[in-house]
């Protein structure tokens, strides 16, 4: 492999496996990856809950399952502006999920313990603290909401009920697109790395798959049906792989330079 072999890195942040790590030793390591390569972090919640987690200004975020895509801060750390923006495909959305937003509060309002959550690209009804003789009334409370709404999709989660576009968009699409910003789609030397351990990663282990590109790899410490070409055990084990792409980027850097 040369050292332009290997530009680009993904990786999935979703419970229960990165959030943990990130926190501890592993901002450096993913800060010292990004230098190397371009380095992304994909999400299914809200962009700017993951950076204010991650609080890494070098990476590329992908919010919202990739609806909301940000690239890396440029110029004075301090000046917000400078941060691009290079993709909302769900944006056209934004007044009417805002709208929604506001009418889920306040019909839910009369059920205690039902907490709204507005993800920017998608809302959320959790009910986990809802007492459960009321749960199907606060669901038909927020089908009731939705009926005025046909372009937005009710799904229901772990606890928790979920509206967002009904556009078709996910981590692959998403992983797609970075790949195209990138200056990446059509370039045969590329090798993106996917790193997740949810379903919804699947979406982007396929495209790696069927593009024949680069690869998938599942952290899981039971094996598992999946179209991830390489699996790893745990966050230690992903924590030890990313070191050793830096150190074999840095190897090939002095390699060149001596010669
Ligand atoms: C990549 O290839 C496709 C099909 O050959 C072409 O339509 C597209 O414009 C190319 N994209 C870039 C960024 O070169
Ligand atoms: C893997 O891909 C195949 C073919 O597209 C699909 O049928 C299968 O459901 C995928 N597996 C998982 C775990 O998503």
């Amino acid at each position: 492999m040369t050292s332009d072999y290997f530009p680009c890195a993904v990786f999935s942040i979703d419970f229960p496996f990165f959030f943990f790590f990130v926190l501890h030793q592993m901002r450096k390591t993913v800060r010292k990856l990004a230098k190397c390569f371009p380095t992304a972090i994909v999400s299914g919640r809200c962009r700017d809950k993951v950076y204010n987690f991650v609080k890494l200004a070098e990476l590329y975020y992908a919010g919202s399952h990739g609806m909301d895509i940000k690239g890396p801060e440029k110029g004075s750390k301090s000046n917000k502006d400078t941060e691009s923006v290079l993709f909302q495909p769900a944006s056209e959305f934004l007044p009417m999920i805002d709208e929604v937003y506001k009418q889920l509060v306040e019909t839910t309002k009369s059920t205690p313990g039902a907490k709204v959550e507005n993800n920017k690209f998608c809302l959320s009804v959790h009910f986990r603290c809802v007492d459960e003789k009321k749960w199907s009334e606060l669901a038909q409370q927020v089908k009731s909401v939705l009926k005025d709404y046909p372009k937005l999709r009710l799904t229901q989660g772990r606890k928790v009920l979920e509206i967002r576009p009904t556009i078709k968009w996910d981590k692959g699409k998403a992983l797609e697109f970075l790949l195209e910003s990138l200056g990446f789609a059509n370039c045969t030397d590329v090798f993106p790395v996917y790193i997740g351990d949810d379903r919804t990663d699947e979406d982007a282990f396929k495209i790696l798959r069927d593009r024949g590109q680069g690869f998938g790899i599942l952290v899981s410490k039971f094996p598992k049906d999946t179209n991830a070409s390489y699996s790893l055990q745990e966050p230690d084990e992903v924590m030890d792989f990313l070191r050793r792409l830096v150190e074999w980027k840095e190897l090939s850097l002095r390699t060149q330079s001596r010669m």
